[in-house]
């Protein structure tokens, strides 16, 4: 699916005033230019900040208002090479700034389709991370632009939420450690990261039945009411470690409200959060057309760029600012410099623009870089046996599901046209060889389904959701409106009846009901495994790899056991208020402080084979444990270690236990490892919102270790702060 914005384009530019066609020659400019010679800040001896300082010297002032929003209203939609675009100032050698969404790859022509981010969570090994980034990151840069618009590092709140794909699932801890990796090996192409939604960028609001039609609690309206340590302690820990750990280059400020400000002009996340505690030295750009909601207040507060096109921060717009004193012109020097001294960080300068040129993108590597990636990624929830197939004993096989016959992925500013595709129909039909047959039925009757898969070895079904930005899944279940436009728990339960060896592949971008589950031999978790996911999810079935993916985000039994179910005020939200009543217990934290049993819970996963746990030791903060591969094939295990903290006050909630550290491990059979982890002062801290800081609470802690958020066989206990442990 792809956007539709070109209607709210039309609409936005109609109530501006402005009708005229985008700069298209800020698109014709393609990027191209020449190094910087002749201007005094051209002496590359000189630090980013002089340099600006030097530039900002020579700019006018209509030209430093020109550099402070896009400048093409929908590059996307007129074939520009870019999604956004911010015209310079030719006459001092300042060329175009070229925008690329996203965080599966740039969209502009085809691109690597990669695995959605929440695919790469499940992998629990943030080093593909940053290799999937360096292939994103290579690809935006031949596409000519020098921006990209990721990644997402949005903690999943409601898993309804459209956007649940594009980020890493439910847990602040596991978003923070691919957010780091991602940020690193993309800059390290030379591509400026944009870390998004800055915050609590939740949903995309809920598609109400009549006579409430249209968007409850929309993205662009919506105001998140949070408080404090809930911020401080989920929605923000993956946006700090994207500026403390990685230095990243640009934050996405959020289309929504947080505690009544507009996200882009709370001075709260921008300026004290952002620059004055973590030390933010890049700079904040709008997400686009309705994130930002004034002028004098962003620009006080602390946006520096409006995207994709002026119009709170046009020069008219700025001009009546500053002549009515709301705004100075040492602010537009401050927010100007924020992205100019970001630019010469990157030696934006010091290079010729990059060149669109997709034959310069090696596509065949990429596209084994999301083999490697999916194969990794892909969660093996249950086996009874059935799984991995062997070639050799198999005669027939049914492929059920058109969702297995063609590429699966969100739709929105993250949708991909894959470069290339190879079918999980295809690539298992490839993989069974030439003495298996493959009967295949595209789902559409049951019944006629249940005939093609009866008799046969083994019968996939494959089934999807249709998950996209832009609105939320109206319900969780396969059979929603809106799922593949047919009834996919009733296509499985009638093959399921039809052949005991019925293997279910879920191609959703979230958390989905399986209320068959019961009745299924296997079923499998490929999120949108991305254009090889076919060839990775062949070498799972047939047991060329090992599965080893691990959920990032709880699968319910019911959508009612969700944290944000049965209450309207938490979600959607009445009068586009949503209040995050659940505080810290999101995701797992939930299902655990009530004691609800999931489906399948955080961190779960198996292998073709078994591992146990023993020999738990800690040494100062270090814990150690030995993980052992059992069974009779190789495989890879990520142990967990979940951290229960004492409360450290009457009325301060914490969490029954909170992931602290995972480590993947590739065993073979029989072998074993130690697998150690690190609690450093923020891992034990809570946010203590008197203090306005991270706190140690004295009392007794105790370390949880183990396969998943429900399986932890060992623990041990330790004291902080002059308590004992009883
Ligand atoms: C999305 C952003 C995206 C931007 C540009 C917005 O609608 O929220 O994530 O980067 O569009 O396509």
């Amino acid at each position: 699916m792809t956007r539709s914005w070109p209607i709210l384009t039309a609409l936005l530019l109609t109530a501006c005033g402005n009708s005229s066609a985008p700069s298209g020659a800020a698109g014709s400019a393609t990027g191209v230019a020449t190094t910087c010679t002749g201007f005094p800040w051209c002496d590359t001896r000189l630090s980013p900040a002089q340099r600006t300082a030097l530039m900002l010297d020579a700019l006018t002032l209509d030209e430093k208002l020109s550099l402070m929003a896009g400048d093409d209203p929908d590059s996307a939609a007129n074939g520009d090479p870019a999604v956004g675009v911010s015209d310079g100032v030719p006459r001092l050698g300042i060329r175009t700034t070229f925008y690329s969404d996203g965080p599966l790859g740039p969209r502009e022509g085809r691109a690597t389709a990669h695995p959605a981010p929440i695919l790469l969570a499940a992998t629990f090994e943030p080093e593909l991370a940053r290799i999937t980034a360096q292939a994103i990151a290579d690809e935006v840069k031949h596409k000519g632009n020098d921006v990209v618009h990721a990644p997402t590092v949005d903690v999943v709140r409601v898993p309804l939420a459209g956007r649940t794909f594009e980020t890493a699932g439910e847990d602040p801890y596991v978003s923070s450690r691919f957010a780091v990796p991602w940020i690193l090996g993309a800059e390290g192409e030379g591509i400026i990261a944009n870390v998004k939604h800055y915050t609590a960028n939740s949903q995309e609001g809920a598609i109400g039945a009549p006579p409430l039609t249209g968007l409850i609690g929309s993205r662009f309206l919506v105001d998140a009411v949070v408080d404090e340590r809930t911020l401080r302690e989920i929605y923000l820990p993956p946006f700090e470690a994207s500026v403390k750990e990685a230095k990243v280059g640009s934050v996405m400020c959020a289309y929504n409200y947080v505690n009544g400000d507009p996200a882009c002009s709370s001075r709260h996340l921008l300026q004290t959060i952002l620059r004055e505690e973590w030390g933010f030295d890049g700079y904040v750009l709008t997400d686009y057309y309705f994130a930002q909601k004034d002028t004098a207040n962003s620009a006080n507060n602390g946006t520096d760029l409006e995207l994709p096109f002026m119009n709170f921060y046009s020069p008219t717009s700025l001009r009546a600012a500053l002549a009515s004193g709301q705004v100075t012109e040492a602010t537009i020097d401050l927010r100007l410099g924020n992205i100019l001294r970001t630019l010469f960080r990157y030696g934006f300068f010091d290079r010729e623009g990059f060149v669109p040129n997709d034959n310069a993108i090696d596509q065949a590597r990429h596209a084994d870089i999301a083999r490697q990636v999916a194969e990794q990624g892909v969660v093996l929830l249950k086996n009874q046996g059935v799984l991995p197939l062997n070639a050799a004993n198999l005669s027939s096989i049914a492929i059920i599901g058109e969702s297995s016959d063609r590429y699966v992925g969100g739709g929105g500013s993250s949708a991909i046209i894959p470069f290339a595709l190879i079918t999980p129909r295809a690539a298992i039909t490839q993989r069974a060889g030439p003495g298996v047959t493959v009967r295949y039925h595209a789902g559409d009757n049951a019944a006629s389904a249940a005939t093609t898969a009866t008799g046969a070895d083994v019968a996939f079904v494959f089934v999807t959701d249709n998950a996209t930005e832009g609105a939320d899944r109206p319900c969780l279940s396969l059979t929603c409106p809106g799922s593949a436009g047919q009834n996919q728990d009733d296509l499985i339960r009638a093959v399921a009846a039809a052949n005991p060896n019925t293997v279910v592949v879920l191609q959703t971008g979230s958390a989905v009901l399986t209320p068959w589950r019961d009745q299924v031999s296997g079923l499998l978790a490929a999120w949108y495994p991305g254009q090889s996911g076919g060839l990775a999810l062949a070498r799972l079935l047939f047991g060329d790899e090992s599965p080893s993916g691990r959920l990032p985000i709880t699968f319910p039994q019911q959508e009612g056991d969700t944290p944000t179910a049965n209450d309207p005020e938490k979600y959607p939200g009445v009068a586009n208020r949503t209040v995050y009543k659940e505080g810290v217990l999101v995701g797992y934290r939930w299902y655990d402080s009530q004691s609800i049993t999931p489906a399948y819970p955080f961190g779960f996963g198996l292998a073709y084979t078994t591992f146990s746990y023993s020999n738990l030791r800690l040494s100062g903060r270090t814990v150690t444990a030995t993980v052992t591969n059992t069974g009779g094939r190789a495989g890879s295990e990520t142990a967990q270690l979940y951290l229960e903290m004492p409360p450290p006050g009457p009325g301060i909630v914490q969490p029954p236990r909170q992931l602290k550290g995972f480590q993947k491990v590739r065993l073979s059979a029989g072998a074993s490892t130690d697998v150690q982890f690190t609690l450093d002062d923020r891992a034990l801290s809570y946010y203590d919102v008197q203090v306005g800081d991270w706190r140690i609470a004295p009392g007794c802690y105790r370390a949880h270790v183990g396969a998943h958020s429900r399986q932890l066989p060992l623990n041990i206990a330790f004291a902080l702060g002059g308590a004992t442990c009883p």
